[in-house]
């Protein structure tokens, strides 16, 4: 038996004992000779199945806020609490993963569980189970819509490089924390990134559909996502397959559109460099997102590396000094607990919540 939460997952010996949680996976298989898990069965933990929707939420209060291949998304009121909640109906079964939609929708889950503690990240609140294969996952409300509709409305006077640098740190943190987690998104692009409707917005980043864990033994090979923002990797499919560094690339993508407002994106891909010095941009700026666009993963940028850049460093100094000691997000870190190099690491990471002896296992 494995269990899995975000980073890489467990095997558990008979009788050995664990503690589970809400939204880990489950999986069952047996091992071939080869030391590599046979067909596993995958579950998803969650408990209180009874609940509905309708009891907690208002859901004719709301007007839609976007809609994709999967799901609808609607704005939904609490209605013991009156908080304001953005709400993501899927027709599929989490519980029956023999379709392929089903375990998207089971990944979808998993990885904005395990990542929730970070405010980069859209937060899951709580999923409910409908009769007729419908899932509705309750999630933070993020007022400013979606990075894609933001770079258009501000096409006629271009969002500068600063605005743009604000964004760029924060979704290279949330990224890297997903990351640290062994979660790769697999579909990042400017409308799977949120932002609240503050005067320098808050990223949060959505859209899970497509994530997968990334552990020793897992090869990713499946062509999910969206074509324009594929790493080269997924389009050549090396007998490897790819790994987690294809969010880099499309990391890359989505600062050139921030940088470029769209126009003959296709054509910018491949040649980043020339479309970046004729947008009078920074030499700084120029190489952080060249280097997200290396086609050899390998030498590609990473986000950990990436907030080490030059371009970032100095607006990381200006966060840091910003954000009181022992509170973050309007959240207090519990001091008596908690040493204070962990608690820097965690503001720096923007952790919004730290256990005693950091994880829960
Ligand atoms: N929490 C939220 N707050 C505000 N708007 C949201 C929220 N979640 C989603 N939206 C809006 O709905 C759109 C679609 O959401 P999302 O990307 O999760 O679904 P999708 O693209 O339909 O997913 P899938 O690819 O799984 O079908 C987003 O681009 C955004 O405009
Ligand atoms: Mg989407």
């Amino acid at each position: 038996m494995q269990v899995q939460r975000g980073d890489m997952g467990r095997y558990l010996a008979v009788e050995e004992c664990y503690t589970i949680y809400r939204g880990d996976l489950i999986q069952f298989g047996t091992h071939s000779l080869t030391g590599l898990p046979t067909r596993m069965r995958t579950y998803i933990f969650y408990s209180d199945l009874t609940a509905s929707l309708a009891g907690t939420y208002d859901i004719n209060h709301g007007k839609g806020l976007g809609s994709g291949a999967f799901g609808v998304v609607n704005l939904t009121v609490h209605r013991i609490k009156g908080t304001i909640h953005a709400v993501k109906t899927i027709k599929a079964d989490p519980f029956n993963l023999e379709l392929p939609e089903n375990l998207r929708l089971t990944h979808e889950i998993s990885a904005m569980e395990a990542l929730r503690d970070h405010p980069g990240i859209c937060r899951i609140e709580e999923v409910f189970f409908d009769i007729g294969n419908i899932t509705h996952i309750v999630m933070e409300y993020a007022a400013g819509g979606n990075l894609y509709e933001y770079i258009h409305a501000n096409i006629r006077n271009n969002l500068s490089e600063g605005d743009i640098k604000a964004i760029a740190y924060q979704i290279c943190s949330a990224m890297e924390y997903a990351h640290s987690k062994g979660v790769v998104h697999r579909d990042l692009k400017p409308e799977n990134i949120l932002l609240t409707n503050d005067k320098t917005p808050v990223v949060k980043i959505t859209d899970f559909g497509a994530a997968e864990f990334f552990g020793e033994t897992s090869v990713m090979t499946d062509k999910v996502g969206t074509k324009l923002f594929w790493a080269p990797e997924i389009l050549i499919l090396p007998s490897e397959g790819y790994s987690h560094l294809v969010d880099c690339w499309s990391m890359g993508i989505t600062l050139l559109f921030m940088f470029t407002t769209h126009r003959n994106l296709n054509a910018q891909c491949l040649l980043p460099s020339t479309t970046l010095k004729s947008n009078r941009i920074t030499r700084e700026a120029q190489v952080f997102t060249a280097d997200f666009l290396h086609f050899i993963p390998s030498l590609r940028a990473t986000f950990t590396k990436a907030l080490s850049s030059p371009w970032l460093q100095s607006y990381r100094r200006q966060v840091l000094r910003a954000v009181p000691l022992g509170n973050w997000n309007g959240k207090a870190l519990n001091k008596e607990n908690i040493d204070p190099a962990q608690r820097a690491d965690a503001i720096e990471k923007g952790i919004t919540k730290i256990h005693p002896n950091q994880e829960r296992e």
